[in-house]
């Protein structure tokens, strides 16, 4: 009788164990900002083409494009471009900061907060 109580208890641990650690993973992907969380939808809506689904620069128009869209996963690359960079590459495009043309500018279709919410969210894409 103590020996199945036993067992109990030992399943009773581990599927609570399972059950904390799926709940780490769901607070891992909803711990945006209200803001980062409006960026990734612009960034769904109008970066994915290009920089791919998780930012890595893989989108589904990148194949023929040299060069390729910014990894923006790559946290060592980014660290080198201040935040005002990437506010203008987004703004003005990527000739305005002596990057490839093909980065379109978003300035006429996206407002100034905006474009901080969708540049607040790549930060979060090279956090780990
Ligand atoms: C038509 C394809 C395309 C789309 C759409 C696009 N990008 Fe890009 N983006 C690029 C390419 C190509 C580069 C690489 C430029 C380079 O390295 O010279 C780039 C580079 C960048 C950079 C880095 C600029 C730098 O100084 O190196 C940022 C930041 C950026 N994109 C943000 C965005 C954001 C945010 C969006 C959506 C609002 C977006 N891009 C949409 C193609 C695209």
């Amino acid at each position: 009788m103590i020996e199945i109580r036993r067992t109990w208890r030992t399943i009773c641990v581990a599927v609570c164990a399972i059950v904390a650690s799926s709940a780490g993973i769901a607070r891992a992907e909803t711990s945006l900002t209200k803001e980062e969380a409006r960026g990734k939808m612009i960034f769904e809506q109008d970066c994915i083409f290009c920089h791919g689904v998780k930012g890595q620069g893989r989108g589904i128009a990148s194949a023929s494009l040299d060069p390729k869209p910014k990894d923006f996963t790559d946290a060592e690359a980014m660290a080198k471009l201040s935040p005002e960079t990437i506010v203008k590459a987004v703004t003005e495009g990527g000739e305005a900061v002596e990057a490839s043309p093909v980065m379109p500018a978003f300035g006429q279709q996206l407002s100034a907060k905006q474009i901080r919410a969708v540049v607040a969210f790549l930060a979060t894409l090279s956090k780990k």
